[in-house]
């Protein structure tokens, strides 16, 4: 391979219920980052619902990479390979960017390269942060995943803790529903937690007993539904504002205290957030206000970087890509894909 030739790698992401493609050159210049979010449509029935969020895929995903590329100033002579999320996600909605990615790959006689999602999400710190490499730890916290990794080296992963039940964003999701704010929950939480109280409400903060880097988050959900239906049989005017800030207070104390402490165990002094719950911004001033006071390097991605998108993939895809990753024409949806894992039957 000629070391000093430019690589463009095309993304593509349909995972859960963004589709997006994007073009990004040297896995760490974002070219164009196209996204269509069908959030519209899932708040009418209060989430995700799978069938739909396939079928919209199926009608946006053409125009979408096309968006890609035209806003990149490219076509798809000008694309050294296709790289594409396989897994793990929502089967039906990750089988039309694989299919299509596919297609588009066999097409144009271009290298198809299979990324994994949660891959995808810690290398858009790779974007904004030009100076970054691995060695770094990376919290991952996103609708469907809470991961605490070592990120050894680009594609090596480690991972010290994750969650026993709840994703992190998933507990967004559900005490935003049971507060009456609606789908998507954590931006709305986020939003109303401005207005309230962090201290009105002491709710939980579990601890997996031997495992101290591990999360568990439906104790906490539980509590906060106790909560609401005692102020409701007591006849309770509920303050919304302070619910929604004592339950973010909770999760933001504990992501950020086991990411200190992992930085502190491991002696990586470069911490990076990632995933949806990532563009919080109590989140990310909590983290980086801790970094400051600890001496360690703090990187995040921009909001738009931390929920799902394709220029992330396209990053992670380059990664892969240089050191000679390729899928075959077998490529399949991997819905339970694991963190580390290449699995591309
Ligand atoms: O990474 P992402 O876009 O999709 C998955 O891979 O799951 O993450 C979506 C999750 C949702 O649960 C959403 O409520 C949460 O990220 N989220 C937030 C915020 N923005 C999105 N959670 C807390 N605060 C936010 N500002
Ligand atoms: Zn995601």
């Amino acid at each position: 391979m000629d070391n000093n030739k430019d690589i463009y790698i095309l993304g593509i992401e349909s995972s859960c219920d963004e589709t997006a493609a994007a073009v990004v050159k040297n896995g760490r210049e974002v070219l164009s980052n196209a996204i269509s979010s069908q959030i519209d449509i899932h708040t009418l029935y209060g989430g995700v619902v799978p069938e739909i969020a396939s079928r919209k895929h199926l009608e946006r995903v053409n125009q979408v990479i096309k968006e890609g590329l035209d806003k990149a100033g490219k076509t798809i002579d000008d694309i050294d390979a296709i790289a594409v999320t396989y897994g793990p996600g929502l089967v039906g909605a990750l089988l039309v960017g694989v299919s299509a990615a596919k297609a588009l790959a066999f097409s144009s006689g271009k290298p198809l390269v299979g990324v994994h999602h949660i891959e995808g999400h810690i290398s858009a710190n790779l974007i904004e942060n030009k100076e970054l490499e691995p060695p770094f730890l990376c919290l991952v916290v996103s609708g469907g995943h809470t991961h605490l990794v070592v990120v050894k080296d680009y594609g090596e992963y480690e991972i010290l803790g994750r969650t026993y039940d709840d994703a992190a964003g998933e507990a967004f999701d559900k005490v935003a529903r049971a507060i009456g704010l609606g789908y998507p929950g954590g931006p709305k939480i986020d939003k109303l937690s401005k207005e309230g109280n962090k201290d009105a409400i002491k709710f939980p903060r579990a601890k997996v007993v031997g495992h101290k880097f591990d999360f568990s988050f439906s104790g906490l959900k539980s509590a906060v539904l106790n909560y609401l239906n005692q102020a409701e049989m007591k006849g309770e005017t509920i303050n919304k504002a302070d619910v929604a800030a004592s339950f973010q207070e909770a999760v933001v104390d504990v992501l950020s205290t086991h990411l200190c402490e992992a930085a502190f165990e491991t002696g990586i002094k470069k911490v990076a957030l990632a995933g949806g719950v990532a563009s919080n911004k109590t989140l990310r001033d909590r983290v980086e206000k801790l970094c400051k006071e600890n001496g360690f390097e703090f990187y995040v991605p921009s909001p738009i970087l931390c929920t799902d998108n394709a220029a992330m993939i396209a990053s992670c895809g380059y990664f892969e890509y240089i050191k000679g990753v390729r899928s075959g024409w077998d490529l399949n949806a991997c819905p339970n894909l694991k963190l580390g894992e290449k699995n591309y039957d």
